[in-house]
C-alpha cells in the first residue's frame, strides 16, 4: 500500500518573543512566550509514502495545491540533514522504522514578496504530515508540538489556536476574550535575513540588555495574559510595543550589532507612535519578528478602517490580511494500492 496525505499548518505571530535558548540542542527556550496563530498564511504539504528499500527522502517545491497558488518550498542540500534528523526524531518517537520513499511535495500560501519567515509553519506542517502517514494523525497536539519544536522552536505554537503559550516543554492554547482578531502586515521589503534566527537566539545573550530579559519577558506576559482574559484593550497595545522593541533592542546592542529594521520600518513605526499605539490609545497591538514588517494586531471589525489609514500614509506599500486560526489541520489521508 501507498499513503497519501495532505496537511496545512499555520504561522503564528509572537506578542511574548522566543528569544534566547535555555538548550540549543532541542530548542529550548530561555523565556516562555505566547503568539497568535494565523490561518491563511500557511504551509501546505503533501506526502506519499510508498514501500522502497531502505529510506529515501525526496523534496518537490510545488507552485499548486488543491487549488491553492503557492511559493515553492525548495529543500536547499544544506538544510537536508535538518529535515533527515526531523524525520527519524518523529518515526523514532512512535517506533516507527526509517523506512520506505517519502515524496514531499511543499509550498507556502504567502504572496511573493512578503518576507515572511516559514520555519514555524513549515516544521509544524512537515510533523503532523509525517505523523499522518503513519496512522499518527490524532496524537494529542501538544505531543505533536513537542516534535515539531524539537525542528524549529516556534513551530510548537502552531498546533492549537487562537492564543498559544509556549512554557519549556509545554505548548498549549490559552483563555482570551480580546477579539477575534486580524493581523495586518505592513511589507517593507524581501531581503534574505542578514543574520538568521538560530544565530540571532546566541547573539542576544552578549548585549547588555539581556541581563534582565527573561525576568521583563515573564512580567509581560502576565500582563499580556491577563489583558486577553479581561479584554484589556489598552494594555495589551502597551505591552506588545515594549516587548517589540525590547526583542529588537537587544538586535541593535548586540556583539556586534545587527538589524533587521529598514528606513521604512521606522517610518511606520514613527506614525504608530504618533497616534499613541505605543502608549495603547489605540486599538492596535504592533509587533515586528526577525524582519523589517510590522505587524498590526486589531479588531477583526476594524480592518477597513485601518487599512484606509494605511493606503493613505503608506501608499506603495502592500498588506497583508491575514485573521486568527485554529492551528495546523490534517486534510486528507488515503491509502492506495502501490
Ligand atoms: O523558531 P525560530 O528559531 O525561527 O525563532 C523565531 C523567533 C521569533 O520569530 C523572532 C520570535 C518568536 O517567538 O516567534
Amino acid at each position: 500500500m501507498k499513503t497519501i496525505v495532505r496537511v496545512r499548518a499555520p504561522s503564528n505571530i509572537a506578542v511574548i518573543k522566543y528569544m534566547g535558548k535555555s538548550d540549543t540542542s532541542v530548542n529550548l527556550p530561555a523565556n516562555s512566550s505566547l503568539s497568535l496563530t494565523l490561518d491563511a498564511l500557511c504551509t501546505m504539504t503533501e506526502i506519499e509514502h510508498s514501500p522502497a528499500s531502505g529510506f529515501q527522502l525526496e523534496w518537490t517545491g510545488v507552485s499548486e495545491m488543491g487549488g491553492r497558488s503557492l511559493r515553492p518550498l525548495a529543500l536547499q542540500e544544506k538544510d537536508r540533514p535538518k529535515m533527515e534528523r526531523h524525520f527519524r526524531r518523529v518515526l523514532e518517537h512512535f517506533g516507527a522504522p526509517l523506512a520506505g520513499r517519502w515524496q514531499v511535495r511543499t509550498g507556502n500560501a504567502f504572496p511573493a514578496g512578503a518576507g515572511i519567515a516559514s520555519s514555524a509553519s513549515g516544521f509544524a506542517a512537515l510533523t503532523l504530515a509525517i505523523a499522518a502517514v503513519i496512522g499518527k494523525q490524532q496524537t494529542p497536539r501538544s505531543e505533536l508540538a513537542a516534535l515539531s519544536r524539537q525542528g524549529s522552536g516556534s513551530s510548537c505554537r502552531s498546533f492549537e489556536g487562537p492564543w498559544v503559550q509556549w512554557d519549556h516543554e509545554n505548548a498549549a492554547s490559552v483563555e482570551w476574550s480580546l477579539g477575534p482578531l486580524t493581523d495586518l502586515v505592513i511589507l517593507i521589503e524581501e531581503s534574505e535575513k542578514a543574520v538568521g534566527s538560530s544565530e540571532a537566539h546566541q547573539r542576544v545573550r552578549t548585549s547588555p540588555n539581556w541581563s534582565g530579559r527573561v525576568e521583563r519577558a515573564k512580567s509581560r506576559l502576565a500582563r499580556i495574559r491577563s489583558s486577553l482574559v479581561e479584554g484589556d484593550w489598552k494594555s495589551f497595545s502597551s505591552t506588545c510595543w515594549d516587548e517589540a522593541m525590547d526583542m529588537h533592542e537587544l538586535f541593535h546592542t548586540s556583539e556586534p550589532s545587527f538589524s533587521y529594521w529598514k528606513p521604512q520600518t521606522r517610518e511606520v513605526l514613527a506614525w504608530l507612535e504618533s497616534i499613541g499605539a505605543h502608549r495603547g490609545d489605540v486599538k492596535i497591538g504592533v509587533t515586528l519578528d526577525a524582519g523589517p514588517n510590522v505587524h498590526l494586531l486589531i479588531p477583526q471589525r476594524d480592518e477597513a478602517f485601518w487599512l484606509d489609514k494605511l493606503e493613505e500614509h503608506f501608499p506603495a506599500n502592500a498588506v497583508m490580511v491575514d485573521r486568527q486560526g485554529a492551528g495546523a489541520e490534517v486534510l486528507f489521508r488515503r491509502e492506495l494500492p502501490a
